[in-house]
């Protein structure tokens, strides 16, 4: 017997929310699926019954651009709304950094069984506990949208770490370059990445941010459109664990080199987080002759979006946890905020926000 699909709503019509499959390079044939939209219209057991924005404008835009494939999607300017007539099953929440806690909190009340939260989770601790408690009064998976966790490479470098491939992992250097290597919005891939490796808590944390933002001590939701309003910044992690992770982002370097570095006492991994591949480089007992090889992922047919998104149904009906919850994606917060509190502070070391 065919399932009726589950019903999903989305709050946020922008490009990450709505935004047409992309075209591939030659020769590959499979569209990029970059947006809510275009990864729920991949999977035959979602579908994307209703889309709301705060803009009536972008509603029009996504009916005559989605008209093929969701013909029949209701579209609101009010969540509540929407929430009260749709008898939704997920959940997405693809709008502005500081506007997700509200309506996760009144989706997780509504009654729906899963949700999927754009990155970061919040833009304040408050925000993020009072989301985390609310689905977990209700026993609804919360999946926040760090890109990568859904990445094949991740996967393969990190099941290495934990074969001993580099001996235990010590130290994590990430690079963030190019125009928007901006802390709260764009860094949070990086340190989200940072801390799927680290597998810690983060303990404390130091930093300095961008020149020019020595007052800077909250963001304020708004990095998406304007890099100015959120800074690039140079900081280190301690974890509980012992890890160390130094980040360097900065807004005056290229993004050719942006990734992560796993050290560890008999090598290091170096990988790209937008790549597929990742570089070993080990010692087999002779530092100044290393060995060097190229690691790859298994390739598999959904990953990214269309990937979280099938996670998030599979963990709806069997339980269990996905790979990116949002008590993970807290600790990525923990460490922005613990970057800000460092800033305030002199560039001292200090204990993350709890
Ligand atoms: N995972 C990724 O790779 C990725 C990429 C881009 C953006 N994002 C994230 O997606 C989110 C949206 O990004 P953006 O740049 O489009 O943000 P944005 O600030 O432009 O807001 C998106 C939309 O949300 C709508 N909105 C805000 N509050 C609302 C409410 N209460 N009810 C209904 N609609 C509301 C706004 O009208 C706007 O159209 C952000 O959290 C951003 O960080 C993630």
């Amino acid at each position: 017997m065919v399932k009726t699909p589950y019903r999903v709503g989305l709050v946020g019509a922008t490009g990450i929310g709505v935004r047409r499959p992309e075209p591939p390079p030659p020769p590959f044939k499979d569209e990029l699926m970059t947006s809510h939209a275009a990864a729920l219209a991949l999977l035959p057991n979602a579908e994307l019954v209703a889309v709301c924005d705060l803009v009536p404008g972008l509603l029009e835009d996504f009916k005559a651009v989605w008209a093929d494939e969701f013909p029949g999607a209701a579209t609101y300017t009010d969540y509540r709304e929407m929430l009260a007539r749709e008898r939704l099953d997920i959940l997405a929440v693809a709008t502005s950094d500081h506007r997700h806690a509200d309506i996760v909190v009144d989706g997780a009340a509504s009654g729906v069984k899963g949700i999927m939260c754009e990155k970061p989770l919040a833009t304040t601790l408050e925000d993020a506990d009072r989301m985390i408690r609310a689905c977990a009064a209700r026993a609804v998976p919360i999946h926040v949208n760090h890109t990568r966790r859904w990445n094949p490479t991740l996967h393969k470098v990190r099941d290495e770490v934990r074969a001993g491939l580099i001996g235990p992992l010590s130290a994590i250097f990430a690079y963030h370059g190019g125009p928007r290597a901006m802390l709260f919005r764009n860094g949070t891939h990086i340190i989200d990445a940072v801390c799927f490796f680290a597998e810690s808590e983060p303990a404390q944390a130091f930093a300095r941010l961008q020149d020019g933002y020595e007052g800077w001590d909250r963001y304020k939701g708004d990095g998406g459109k304007l890099p100015e309003n959120d800074p690039s910044a140079t900081g280190m992690v301690l974890f509980r664990n012992g890890i160390r992770a130094v980040y360097n982002s900065s807004k005056e370097t290229s993004s050719v080199s942006n990734g992560i570095h796993l050290m560890g006492p008999a090598g290091e991994i170096r990988l790209n987080l937008e790549g597929h591949s990742a570089l070993v480089v080990t010692e087999h007992g002779d530092p100044a002759e290393p060995v060097t090889r190229t690691l790859y992922p298994v390739q598999y047919q959904l990953q990214a979006l269309p990937a979280a998104y099938a996670e998030l149904i599979g963990v709806m009906e069997n339980g269990g946890e996905g790979v990116s919850p949002a008590t993970e994606a807290r600790k990525t917060l923990q460490i922005l905020l613990g970057f800000l509190k460092s800033q305030q502070e002199g560039g001292r070391l200090v204990d993350v926000p709890g």
